[in-house]
Formats: structure tokens, sequence, C-alpha cells
């Protein structure tokens, strides 16, 4: 009698320890298993050095959790994969688990797009990830549809890629939260803006060769925008649709060659509240704060 009591309370004890171990080590089981995963194309040597097949994930270097639910909201996986291999495509299932996930980092990995076994081409679905570095990849055209599906995006970096010719951006067209795109140094001849980026505020655009930027006028909450280093000699359109930027507050031209009846009309007409311009061969610097103020 005595003895069977001893036994149910010690499966009672083992039972408790059991609960109580799983909770306290932190991390989620489906999560730490995605981790693993990913583990095999963030595969630079050196890096990610840690995670390894048991213990609390959220301990690992470049994951980040939430303290009181376990969950990954931060992974800062740049520049972990290995430098010898070329172009390559990332699984954008892998990332499914990570359903709490706020900010990721897969800056300068050589990555050229993402691929899923089947399914639509809204391949990154992270309902809550309001930050996406993907700059110095090899991304081209195709990566705007990829993002699609991101509807709490809020900032996303796709300077240094492949983005080249005509570049059609319609692919974030349901990015209604989204506030800042970066874009700089890629090889943009002309953009395609749509109309469904009401929350855009900062738009930046360096060095990307420009020559056809007409449908920006149609984004109507631009604040920041960024043409510096581009050559509006041959930017055709320029002056007409500069009249338009009318809501600007802060425009940056430092670099680009202007000529000084555009410079007019944008001090005029667009009256920014801030203008940068420096142009390196003759040594100018003009900032002008709230022109016509
Ligand atoms: C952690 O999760 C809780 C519950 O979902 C939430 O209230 C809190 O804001 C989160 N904290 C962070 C830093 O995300
Ligand atoms: C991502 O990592 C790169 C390289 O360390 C860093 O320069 C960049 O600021 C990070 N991105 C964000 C959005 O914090
Ligand atoms: C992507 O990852 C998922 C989940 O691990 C797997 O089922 C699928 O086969 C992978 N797809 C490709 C193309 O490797
Ligand atoms: C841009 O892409 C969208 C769909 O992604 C398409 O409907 C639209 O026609 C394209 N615009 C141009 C000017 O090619
Ligand atoms: C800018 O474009 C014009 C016209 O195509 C060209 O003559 C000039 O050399 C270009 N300037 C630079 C700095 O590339
Ligand atoms: C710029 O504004 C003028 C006058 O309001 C308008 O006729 C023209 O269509 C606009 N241009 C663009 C590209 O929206």
């Amino acid at each position: 009698m005595g003895s069977k009591w001893v036994l149910v309370l010690v499966i009672f004890i083992f039972v408790s320890l059991q609960g109580c171990l799983s909770q306290t080590s932190g991390c989620w089981e489906e999560e730490r298993v995605a981790l693993l995963q990913l583990k095999h194309f963030f595969n630079r040597p050196n890096s990610l050095r840690d995670w390894v097949e048991l213990g609390d994930c959220c301990q690992w270097e470049a994951v980040t959790c939430n303290g009181s639910t376990g969950r990954v909201i931060s992974l800062f996986l740049q520049d972990t994969r290995d430098r010898e291999l070329r172009e390559s495509y990332l699984n954008a299932s892998l990332f499914s688990a990570f359903g709490q996930l706020m900010a990721l980092n897969l800056s300068r990995n050589s990555i050229a797009g993402f691929v899923e076994n089947k399914g639509s081409d809204k391949l990154l679905r992270l309902s809550n990830l309001e930050n996406l570095d993907l700059s110095y990849n090899r991304f081209n055209n195709n990566i705007f549809s990829s993002l699609g599906a991101l509807s709490s995006l809020k900032e996303l970096y796709l300077n240094d890629n492949g983005l080249k010719g005509v570049v059609n951006v319609s692919g974030l067209d349901s990015l209604y939260n989204l506030e800042s795109l970066h874009m700089g140094n890629n090889e943009i001849g002309k953009l395609i803006f749509p109309k469904g980026l009401r929350a855009l505020k900062y738009l930046y655009l360096e060095n990307v060769g420009i020559h056809d930027a007409s449908s920006l006028v149609s984004i109507p909450s631009l604040a920041t925008l960024d043409l510096s280093y581009n050559n509006f000699s041959e930017m055709t359109t320029t002056q007409e649709y500069l009249h338009n930027f009318t809501f600007i507050e802060q425009l940056r031209l430092d670099g680009s060659s202007l000529h000084i009846s555009l410079l007019q009309s944008i001090v005029v007409v667009t009256s920014p509240r801030e203008l940068w311009m420096q142009n390196c061969q003759s040594q100018w610097r003009l900032r002008f704060s709230r022109v016509l103020e």
C-alpha cells in the first residue's frame, strides 16, 4: 500500500520536474530545429559556433528572444555565409517557424533570391516582421514579388544589390506600413512605383543612374528623397516632375550634376525645408533650411 503511494509521488515529482525543465530551457523546440536547419545555409567557418544540437537557442549568438514568451524576435545573420560559395538561393520556408520575428538581417551573404518547394510567389511569410535588411546581396528585380506578404514591414534595405533597368516595385503594393526603402547603389534606369505605398516617407536612391523617376510623384507621404550621385543631365523629365514634389521636406542631391535652371525650379517650386547639395568637382556645398519660411 505505502510503496504504491511512494511510487505515485516519485512519478509526480518526475513529471513536474520535466515540465519545469522544458519551461526554463527558454527557446521553443520548433524554432530551435528551424535555426539548426538554417545553419546549413549560413555556414561560414567560425560563425554561429554555439548553434549546436542542444541548449537554449535564445542564448545563441545572433538570436534574440522575447523574454516573456521565449519566441525568437530578431535574427542577425549578416555576413554568415561562406564567402567561397557563389550566388545562392535561400529556402524561404525555413523561416516559417519564426512567427514572432520582428527583425531579420541577411546583409552580405551573396543571396540571389528566395526559393520554396511550391506555392505562391510571395515567399517570405512573416506577419510580424518590421525590419528586413537584404543589402549587399545579389537580388535582382524579381525580389519585390517575394516580399509582398510582409504586411508589418516598416523598413526595407535593398541597397547594393543587382536591381537593374526598369525596376517595377509593384510587388510591394500591399505593404501599407512600409516607411523607409533603401535602394541605393543599384543600376536602376526607370522606377515604376505602385499606389499602395501610402506610408512611405523615406526613399533612398543614391547612385542608381536613374533617368526616369516620374512615378515617384505618386507617393503621397514622401518626406525625404535622396537622389544624390545621379546624373541629372541624362534625366529628360527631371524638371517637369521635380515641380510636382511639393510635399518633400528633405531633398538630397549631393554629387549630382545639375543645371542652374533646374536648381531654381527646385528651390522655388518644390520648396523643400532642407536641400542638401555638394558638388565634388567645384567644391561647393549648399544647405538650405526652410528655404521659403
Ligand atoms: C514580449 O511578448 C509580450 C507578450 O506577447 C509582449 O507584450 C511584449 O511587448 C513583448 N516584448 C518585446 C520586447 O517584444
Ligand atoms: C545589418 O548588418 C550590417 C552588417 O553588420 C549592418 O551594417 C546593418 O546596419 C544591419 N542592419 C540593420 C537594419 O540593423
Ligand atoms: C525548403 O524547406 C522545407 C522545410 O524544411 C522543405 O520541406 C523543402 O523541401 C525545402 N525546399 C527546397 C526547394 O529545398
Ligand atoms: C508592374 O508590375 C505589376 C504586377 O507586378 C503589373 O501589373 C504592372 O503592369 C507592371 N507595370 C509596368 C509598367 O510594367
Ligand atoms: C551625364 O550624362 C551626360 C549625357 O549623357 C554625359 O555627357 C556626361 O558625361 C554624364 N556625366 C557623368 C558624370 O557621368
Ligand atoms: C505634375 O503637375 C502638373 C500640374 O499639376 C500635372 O499636369 C502633371 O501631370 C504632373 N506630372 C506628373 C508626372 O504627375
